[in-house]
């Protein structure tokens, strides 16, 4: 909690630093009087943008980490990933990647929020996406999604790539808010999708799969009906 607090507030202290530097310099534009009203648009424009910047990463924080309660609902999640499939595709379409289904249709139902899953599927693909799209495709075009039981009690989501697989010893790193080795990322990711799956009492983590690329993947409870206590 401590490192996240520390992360979001480098993160929000950028622009904040940019709005009190055009407020600034709008107030010197006036105080030298006869302001050009044009500067004074220019900068108070810019303010403006920083401002609306810094209530985004908040408000990107505030949707994903937040848990709401009240959203949990008795979900099939081959269900659930057949209609992120919609979402999906034209990214994977604009990056030459194909998406392959290997779903097993007599999962149990697990009692989920399926907006906050479909959110975690939808990161990991992203994320399987750039990593193939990095190496130019190179092992490969296919992005695997996969569900199975791993046990009675659990079943298993897997984002299997072709990308350039991870490193072990930075996995910690990747779970990490605001760690990210993209131009355009924001590092968030993994660390808010794990927080999620943790809430539904699963577990989020990755293995490297033996050819090439790697697997996300999670795990959520079944929902498991306990015995009737007998009685004394
Ligand atoms: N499938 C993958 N293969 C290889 N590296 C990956 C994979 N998925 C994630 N990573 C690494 O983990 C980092 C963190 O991922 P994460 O999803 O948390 O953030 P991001 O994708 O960089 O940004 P965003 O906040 O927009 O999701 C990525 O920048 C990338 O270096
Ligand atoms: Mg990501």
């Amino acid at each position: 909690m401590g490192e996240m607090t520390a992360s979001i507030a480098h993160e929000i202290n950028q622009p904040l630093t940019a709005i009190s530097m055009y407020a600034q310099s709008s107030i010197k534009l006036i105080e030298r009087g006869n302001a050009d009203p044009d500067k004074l648009r220019a900068a108070l424009e810019k303010l403006n943008t920083q401002s609306l910047r810094a209530g985004a990463i908040i408000e990107r924080i505030q949707r994903f980490a937040r848990p709401q309660q009240g959203q949990q609902e008795m979900t099939r999640l081959s269900v659930l990933l057949t209609d992120l499939l919609k979402l999906a595709e034209s990214d994977a379409r604009l990056h030459e990647v194909e998406l392959k289904f290997e779903l097993d249709q007599d999962l149990p139902a697990v009692l989920c929020d399926p907006i906050q899953i479909q959110q975690v599927a939808l990161n990991l693909i992203r994320n399987a996406i750039d990593a193939m799209s990095e190496i130019h495709r190179a092992f490969g075009r296919t992005i695997v999604i996969q569900t199975r039981a791993v046990s009675p009690q659990m079943v298993e989501v897997a984002v299997v790539d072709q990308g350039p697989g991870v490193a072990e010893d930075v996995e910690d790193l990747l779970f990490t808010p605001f760690h990210t080795t993209k131009k355009d990322g924001m590092g968030m990711g993994l660390s808010i999708c794990r927080t999620i799956i943790a809430q539904h009492g699963g577990v989020l983590s990755f293995r490297n799969n033996e050819n090439c690329g790697a697997s996300f993947y999670f795990t959520l409870p079944v929902e498991v009906i306990p015995d009737e206590q007998p009685d004394e």
